[in-house]
């Protein structure tokens, strides 16, 4: 294989709906009484699942259009306990969230489980605070984790200083709250991302800001069915970011990204380590800042990534990582043990597969290190001790670990034998012929 050209500078793309506020969408949907319309949606496998899983909680689901969906609500105490097991596949967003909106509910009995890689992933950050909260709500898994078994019930007022800065954790409790209308006081070290809140918001609501990282949210609250626009994932984009910063020449635009800044450490590390990315077009829409970025191709070197950046690039270590690989100077992630918890345990996963590239890495409890590849499109010691070689990459049920490892191949042109790619459909279908699409 050869490395592989832009087909033209400026190529510009857009990228399907962004993931957390698509499942956020049909959680709000559920919880107000009549019609809510939702454009953007991401029709990919994880939000599908909790779409599915509320239609069988009584929501009515009709797509319109591509991407563009209507729900209605029987309203939050009209939905129905589901005859049959809630399979959320291998999101962890969709099962947390859900769970904690079902536990106020007090008609809901409901078994909640996933997939082989759901099914392992760590529950307890849930199950506590909500058992604490007077729901009934246990993990029949081994380790306590799923299938989750509820038994719904109207819960009191709770306040919770998590010891994680964690997204899910902070809406599942939210959900929790406003579906039994109780109040909650919530505090986190590090801001995590705040869509919840701004949906929470954007249906008129109000929080009351202690701190920065602390609110109080208090009922009567007001859920109405409402118009969702949901932009573009800046999860899904940082694929393509990567890319433009790492081909040769030329540049590449994704139109309409998501930019709330509780998303957008990508960007500032990407940055901070040379890479240009040029802001176009920035505009608020349903209460998220949106724009269009353009990444232009750019020398990368080591940038020190510090501890308050990491709730805002969790997700998007794995392509930072790569990028990394071409850094002068190496790379280094600190302070992100949370990627332990996600749809692979990340450091392991990416550990793993660096050195089967002959990378050599140092792994830490709560991150990764590697000195300086310089790989280049053209040249790398890594190139020529992988000439000939077709190193095997193990996905480990991820899409971003598969998605980062094809930028890679893209990149270098070198021949990876990535294992499965079945994954990248749960939040990014058609990644596959949208990187050809801009790729010679
Ligand atoms: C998400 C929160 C993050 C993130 C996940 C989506 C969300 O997880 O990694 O992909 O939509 O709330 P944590 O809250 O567990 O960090």
């Amino acid at each position: 294989m050869i490395p592989r050209k832009i087909k033209s500078s400026g190529h510009s793309i857009e990228v399907p709906g962004d993931k957390s506020l698509s499942h956020r969408a049909v959680l709000f949907s559920a919880l107000a009484k009549g019609k809510s319309r939702v454009v953007g949606f991401l029709e990919a496998e994880d939000p599908m699942n909790t779409m599915h899983a509320f239609s069988e909680l009584g929501l009515k689901v009709e797509k319109i259009g591509q991407a563009e969906y209507v729900f209605t609500s029987p309203g939050k105490s009209g939905l129905i306990s589901p005859t049959k097991d809630l399979d959320f596949g291998n999101a962890g967003t969709g099962i947390r969230l859900s769970a904690g909106l079902l536990c106020g509910l007090p008609q809901i009995n409901a078994t909640l489980t996933g997939d082989d890689s759901l099914k392992k992933r760590p529950m307890a950050r849930i199950l506590d605070p909500l058992n604490s909260m007077g729901a009934s709500i246990q993990g029949i898994g081994e380790k306590k984790t799923a299938p989750l078994l509820i038994h719904g019930k109207q819960l009191h007022s709770f306040a919770y200083k998590s010891p994680i800065a964690s997204a899910q954790v902070k809406s599942c409790l939210m959900l929790a709250a406003m579906s039994s209308e109780v109040s909650l006081d919530y505090e986190e070290e590090i801001l995590s991302r705040d869509h919840t809140e701004n949906v929470f918001r954007f249906m008129g609501n109000q929080l009351q800001y202690k701190t920065p990282t602390r609110f109080l949210m208090e009922p009567p609250y007001k859920f109405e069915g409402a118009d969702f626009k949901i932009p573009g994932d800046i999860s899904s984009a940082a694929f393509f970011l990567v890319l433009g910063l790492l081909l040769k020449q030329g540049s590449i635009l994704v139109k309409n990204v998501g930019l709330n800044p509780s998303r957008t450490g990508i960007l500032k590390a990407l940055a901070a380590m040379g890479g240009e990315i040029r802001i176009h077009n920035q505009r608020i829409e349903c209460g998220e800042i949106v724009g269009d970025l353009e990444a232009v191709s750019s020398e990368l070197s080591y940038a020190e990534i510090p501890p308050d950046w990491i709730p805002a690039l969790i997700d998007e270590i794995p392509i930072l990582t790569i990028a990394g690989l071409f850094a002068k100077g190496g790379f280094r992630i600190r302070n992100a043990e949370e990627l332990r918890a996600k749809e692979s345990d990340r450091i392991a996963s990416m550990v793993e597969n660096l050195r089967s590239l002959g990378v050599e890495v140092w792994e830490y409890h709560d991150g990764y290190e590697f000195g300086e590849i310089q790989m280049t499109a053209k040249s790398s010691s890594l190139n020529s001790w992988l000439s000939g070689r077709s190193p095997r990459i193990l996905t480990k049920m991820d899409h971003r670990i598969a998605m980062s490892f094809l930028v890679l191949q893209a990149v270098t042109g070198l021949a990876l034998r990535i294992d499965n790619t079945s994954w990248i459909d749960t939040s990014f279908p058609g990644f596959q012929s949208l990187l050809e699409s801009v790729l010679q």
